[in-house]
């Protein structure tokens, strides 16, 4: 490890008062977090402390201007006790992407890597090793600069923070496809993880919610003709035996998830389309009889089969496969990320 790291230990850990069998996603956290504060034009030293509230002016951008973007990504713990991590550079690069977008600075993927790295080391106790649990990670980088000045910041920070979780989606997962509201647009940020993206998306998502969807799914802001993505996940459509998706573009997010299952499905020949598809041929398909599955993939999601979907006001419901592609793609790459089979694509990173 080359970045020089200062580390301050809790005094006392709090992990004695966790339920690890009933772990929520995303809401009880680690031990420690890494803070790195970018200021006069540098990154400074990261230091891992307690994770406490942190100090903030009231002037700071971030609460005006919403500078903000962040990342997702899980640890593992395999059955020798390793922690493993799954195309964590990938994650490093598309925040970046994203910083690009929102005028923050560049991390250097060594500062990321080590940092969270030594952070993962510090706390590995925190590693759930149940089945369907893992340690979920969130980086995220924002304007702690202050002004009223419509402009980008001049400091900036980087966190991350972790969570033992399990599941992101209790039950069965149904959706809404969208027909008024847009997630993104051309030209605008939907390919970046800016917090703003899901602030929009709460609004629809709540009436969504209200008629007993889980999600929505976004359609092209312009046409509301093509499927697009779910609010935190890719999503895959199954007509016959061919696995659709839709290509990614400005206006959605490149998932690590997605790409990876792409690879994997074609390893097990399966036929696998990355092309545009139409709401009018998913519903044609649901009416046929062709359409056999649909699901959402994406880090804290996993892969979650979608049990039925709304649109204008009708509801369309998918089969129950005895073996359906969405389990034995969950289990190909559940086993790759915790080390129950080979890695013949070199996704799994070993923390040292
Ligand atoms: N799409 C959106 C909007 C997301 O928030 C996420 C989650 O990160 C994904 C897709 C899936 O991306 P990944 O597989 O990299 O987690
Ligand atoms: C993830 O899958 O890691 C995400 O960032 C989605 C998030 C909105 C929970």
């Amino acid at each position: 490890m080359s970045t020089e790291i200062k580390i301050n230990r809790v005094a006392q850990s709090r992990i004695d008062s966790v339920d690890f069998d009933n772990l929520p996603f995303g809401s009880v956290y680690s031990d420690h977090m890494l803070v790195c504060t970018y200021k006069n034009g540098k990154w400074e030293t990261p230091v891992i402390s307690p994770f406490e509230p942190i100090s903030l002016s009231p002037a700071a951008k971030i609460f005006h201007y919403g500078q903000s973007i962040f990342e997702g990504m899980k640890a593992y713990k395999d059955t020798e006790g390793n922690t493993l991590l799954f195309r964590p550079t990938d994650n490093c690069a598309r925040l970046n992407k994203s910083a690009e977008r929102l005028v923050i600075p560049q991390i250097p993927e060594a500062v990321f890597m080590d940092g969270l790295q030594a952070l993962l080391k510090i706390d590995e106790a925190w590693i759930p090793t149940n089945v369907g649990s893992s340690l979920y990670i969130r980086p995220f980088m924002f304007a702690s600069g202050n002004g009223f000045h419509a402009s980008p910041a001049d400091e900036y920070k980087l966190i991350i923070c972790t969570a033992p979780s399990g599941a992101y989606f209790a039950g069965k997962v149904k959706v809404l496809i969208e027909t008024k509201y847009a997630r993104a647009a051309n030209g605008g940020v939907g390919f970046a993880k800016a917090g703003g993206n899901y602030a929009a998306q709460f609004y629809p998502t709540q009436l969504a919610i209200e008629k007993g969807y889980n999600q929505v799914i976004w359609t092209d802001d312009n046409t509301h003709e093509y499927i697009e993505e779910a609010g935190a996940m890719n999503i895959f459509i199954r007509i016959n035996d061919t696995l659709i998706t839709s290509p990614t573009n400005d206006r959605i997010l490149d998932g690590i998830t997605r790409k990876s299952i792409i690879e994997i499905a074609k390893d097990k020949n399966i036929k696998v389309e990355v092309r545009k598809v139409s709401v009018t041929e998913v519903i044609t398909a649901a009416e046929n009889g062709d359409l056999k599955e649909m699901f959402g993939a994406g880090t804290a999601a996993v892969i979650s089969p979608i049990a039925g979907f709304g649109y204008q006001d009708k509801d369309y419901d998918l089969p129950e496969l005895e073996q359906p592609f969405a389990s034995t793609l969950k289990t190909a790459i559940t086993d790759i990320q915790t080390n129950k089979t080979a890695d013949p694509y070199g996704w799994r990173v070993v923390v040292k």
